[in-house]
C-alpha cells in the first residue's frame, strides 16, 4: 500500500513525508519542483534514513497523472499539496491558479473515481473563513467571499471534493484548514525554502534577522487588537505533518463519520505581529530591525482555530510552542545560509 504525496518536495508536504515515513508508510512524491529542490529528498533521508520514490512531473499534465496511476495501481492514500500559494501573484494570474490548483485536483480526482475510491486528503487554508465573526474561529463558521483567486481556489477546491465525495460513497476525503504554519524540522534538514522574497511573515522575520533583508515592515499598528497588529495562529509545520497522518489513519482504518471531513488545524492560540518579534527576539538573541507601516491589503484582523474537533474527533492536538516554532526557523535560516 503507498501513499501519493503531491507536491511532497514543498514545505508543508516534505515534513508530512518524514512524518509519514516515520510511522511505516511507502510514500511517492511526486513534484515538479517549481517551489522547491530535489536535494530536499536527501534532507528527508538524513531524517528517516530513506528517501521516498520520487517522480518528477507536472501535475497539470492529465496524460502524465493517468500514466502514473496505471504505474503506481497500489497507491490508496493520497495528500495533495501541490498547489500554488502566493495570494498577491494569484490577483495577477488568476487563470495559473484555477488551472494548477483547481484543474489538477479534478484530475486526480477522475483518477480516484476511476480507481474506485481512495482516502483523500487536501490541503485548504484558514483563509477560506476570511475576516471570521467569532472567534476562535469553529469548521462550521461560513466560509466568507474570498479576497483572492488563491482563496477561491481553496474554496472551491472544497466544494468539488465535497461534490465527488457526495457521489462516490467509497472516496473518503478529509480537508485540513491550516492556520498559520511556521518553523523547521528540528534537525534543521529540511523547513522552507527560501526562494524569492518571502510573502510571510516568520520567513521575512528570520531573513531579515541573518542580514538578507534590510528591515521588516509590519503592516499596521491600528487594528483593534491588544497591540494593534494583527493576529494569526502560528502552528509548527511538525504538529501540522503529523495531523495529515492522523487524518489519513482516520480515512484507512474507516472511522470517518461521513465520508468528507473538515478539520481546522492550528494551535487554538492567537499572537500579534509584535508579539512574534519580541519571541523571535527571546529565542534568537537578535534584535530585530522593524518599522509599522500601512495595513497590508486583504489582511484580516485576527484568525486562530477552535481547535476542539481536530482534538477531540482527529486526536491530534499542536505541542509546540511560539518560541520553540520561530527558534526552529531561526536555527534552519542559519542552516540555509551556512
Ligand atoms: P510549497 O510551495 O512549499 O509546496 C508546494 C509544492 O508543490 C512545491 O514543492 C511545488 O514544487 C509543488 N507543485 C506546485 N505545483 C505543482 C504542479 N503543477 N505539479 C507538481 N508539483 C507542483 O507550499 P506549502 O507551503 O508546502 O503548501 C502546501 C499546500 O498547503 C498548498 O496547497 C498550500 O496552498 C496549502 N497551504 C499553505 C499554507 C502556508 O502558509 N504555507 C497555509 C494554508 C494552506
Ligand atoms: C501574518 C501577519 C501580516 C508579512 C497568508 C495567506 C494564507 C496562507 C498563510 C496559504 C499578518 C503580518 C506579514 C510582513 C507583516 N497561505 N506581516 N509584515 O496573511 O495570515 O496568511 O499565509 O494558504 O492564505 O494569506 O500570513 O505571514 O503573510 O502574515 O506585518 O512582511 O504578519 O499583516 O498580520 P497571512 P502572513
Amino acid at each position: 500500500m503507498k501513499v501519493l504525496v503531491t507536491g511532497g518536495l514543498g514545505f508543508i508536504g516534505s515534513h508530512t513525508v518524514v512524518e509519514l515515513q516515520n510511522e511505516g508508510f511507502e510514500v511517492v512524491v511526486v513534484d515538479n519542483l517549481s517551489n522547491s529542490s530535489k536535494d530536499v529528498l536527501k534532507g528527508i533521508e538524513a531524517i528517516t534514513g530513506k528517501q521516498p520514490i520520487f517522480e518528477e512531473f507536472d501535475l497539470r499534465d492529465k496524460q502524465k497523472i493517468q500514466d502514473f496511476f496505471k504505474k503506481y495501481d497500489d497507491v490508496t492514500g493520497v495528500i495533495h499539496f501541490a498547489a500554488s500559494k502566493a495570494v498577491g501573484e494569484s490577483v495577477e494570474n488568476p487563470l495559473l491558479y484555477y488551472e494548477n490548483n483547481i484543474g489538477v485536483l479534478t484530475y486526480i480526482l477522475q483518477q480516484l473515481e476511476k480507481k474506485g475510491g481512495a482516502s483523500f486528503i487536501f490541503s485548504s487554508s484558514c483563509t477560506v473563513y476570511g475576516q471570521a465573526d467569532a472567534l476562535p474561529i469553529t469548521e462550521d463558521a461560513p466560509v466568507k467571499p474570498a479576497e483572492s483567486p488563491y482563496g477561491n481556489t481553496k474554496q472551491v477546491g472544497e466544494e468539488i471534493i465535497r461534490d465527488t465525495c457526495k457521489v462516490n460513497s467509497d472516496l473518503k476525503a478529509i480537508a485540513l484548514r491550516y492556520f498559520n504554519p511556521i518553523g523547521a524540522h528540528p534537525s534543521g534538514k529540511i523547513g522552507e525554502l527560501p526562494l524569492g522574497v518571502p510573502q510571510n511573515l516568520v520567513p521575512f522575520v528570520t531573513q531579515t534577522a541573518i542580514g538578507l533583508r534590510e528591515q521588516l515592515l509590519v503592516f499596521g499598528n491600528d487594528y483593534p487588537t491588544v497591540d494593534g497588529t494583527g493576529i494569526r495562529d502560528y502552528i509548527h509545520v511538525v504538529d501540522l505533518a503529523k495531523a495529515h497522518v492522523k487524518a489519513l489513519q482516520r480515512l484507512l482504518d474507516d472511522k470517518n463519520e461521513s465520508n468528507y471531513e473538515v478539520f481546522n488545524l492550528g494551535t487554538g492560540k492567537g499572537s500579534s505581529v509584535l508579539e512574534v518579534i519580541q519571541s523571535f527576539e527571546r529565542v534568537s538573541g537578535e534584535k530585530l530591525n522593524y518599522k509599522i507601516v500601512d495595513r497590508r491589503a486583504g489582511d484580516v484582523i485576527a484568525a486562530y482555530a477552535d481547535t476542539q474537533k481536530a482534538n477531540e474527533v482527529l486526536g491530534w492536538k499542536a505541542k509546540s510552542t511560539l518560541d520553540e516554532a520561530l527558534k526552529s526557523a531561526w536555527e534552519w535560516e542559519k542552516n540555509v545560509r551556512a
